[in-house]
């Protein structure tokens, strides 16, 4: 396997990171995930533009031009001959000494590395079950930085319970998943937390607001409450890997059971017959 290193790609073997590395000692750092359909990145320049909004919210310097990151993205695409898959992309700051106070002259470290990945049919087609449990992660949700220990805390925790994902609330407000985004539909109307400190603005999210917009269905980004949760609505996650997964079954702090709805169906619909 080819990755890539600072501004080369090389085999995987040969890849030796730095050992003062602030992404390994702080998790001081931004990443993307990227989908490859057909040998075709989507949602190229969103993702980039969100990497260059997470490193500018941490004080790191954006070193890598929208042509770097398209470049880096293909060459580990098309070397790795990856056909429908995804590309990983991390920036950390950069390397010194281990201290909590950064140096402002740093030069980021990019890694990034390339993988062949199948869409998950089986769970878009027949749904996942979620573990609904406190939201215990910082306020600066919307930085996609590789600190991600909550995240990694939470996923476990619902995989313990026999559950896909977990289902975060701040108090009784749901914010989103632990790797995705989380829609509810409610009497036709989708929601989902608005785009603010407490989520990930997810790739996904956006695309399937606009193909709400396109179909007209009607969709508010604003906030839902786990009391607002009941059997007779949709609810599904979205995230660069799943696109679109109902959910079929909440349990831990609720306990829900949902059937996999019209409104996702038409949304899977749209987003396969979307251009990619
Ligand atoms: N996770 N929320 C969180 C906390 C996420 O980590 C992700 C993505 C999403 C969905 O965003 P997008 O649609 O842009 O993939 C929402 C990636 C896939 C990951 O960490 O592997």
């Amino acid at each position: 396997r080819y990755v890539w290193l600072h501004d080369k790609m090389i085999k995987e073997e040969d890849a030796h990171l730095p050992f003062f590395d602030r992404g390994y000692y702080f998790g001081d750092g931004v990443y993307e995930v990227i989908r490859i359909y057909s040998g075709k990145p989507f949602m190229l320049t969103a993702h980039w533009k969100r990497l260059e909004r997470s490193a500018s919210e941490i004080n790191i310097e954006m070193t890598v031009t929208k042509q770097a990151f398209s470049d880096i993205i293909f060459q580990l695409k098309e070397k790795n001959e990856i056909h429908n898959g995804y590309v990983y992309f991390q920036m950390t700051r950069g390397i010194e000494e281990r201290q909590h106070l950064y140096s402002n002259d740093l030069s980021p470290v990019i890694t990034a590395f390339a993988k062949e990945s199948d869409i998950p049919l089986d769970k878009q087609k027949h749904g996942v079950s979620l573990w609904a449990m406190e939201d215990i992660r910082w306020l600066r949700c919307d930085i996609k930085t590789i600190h991600l220990l909550a995240n990694v805390m939470a996923k476990n925790t619902a995989f313990t319970h026999g559950a896909e994902e977990a289902l975060l609330h701040r108090g009784n407000t749901v914010t989103e998943g632990a790797s995705t985004n989380i829609f509810l539909v409610k009497n036709g109307v989708i929601y989902t937390h608005p785009a603010d400190n407490y989520i990930l603005n997810g790739i996904t999210r956006q695309v399937v607001i606009e193909l709400a917009k396109e179909n007209r269905f009607p969709l508010k980004e604003t906030p839902f409450s786990l009391i607002d949760i009941s059997e007779n609505d949709e609810m599904f996650i979205t995230s660069t890997t799943l696109e679109i997964v109902p959910v079929t079954c909440i349990r831990g702090s609720i306990e829900v059971t949902l059937q996999p709805g019209i409104v996702t169906r038409k949304l899977q619909a749209a987003f396969q017959a979307r251009e990619k």
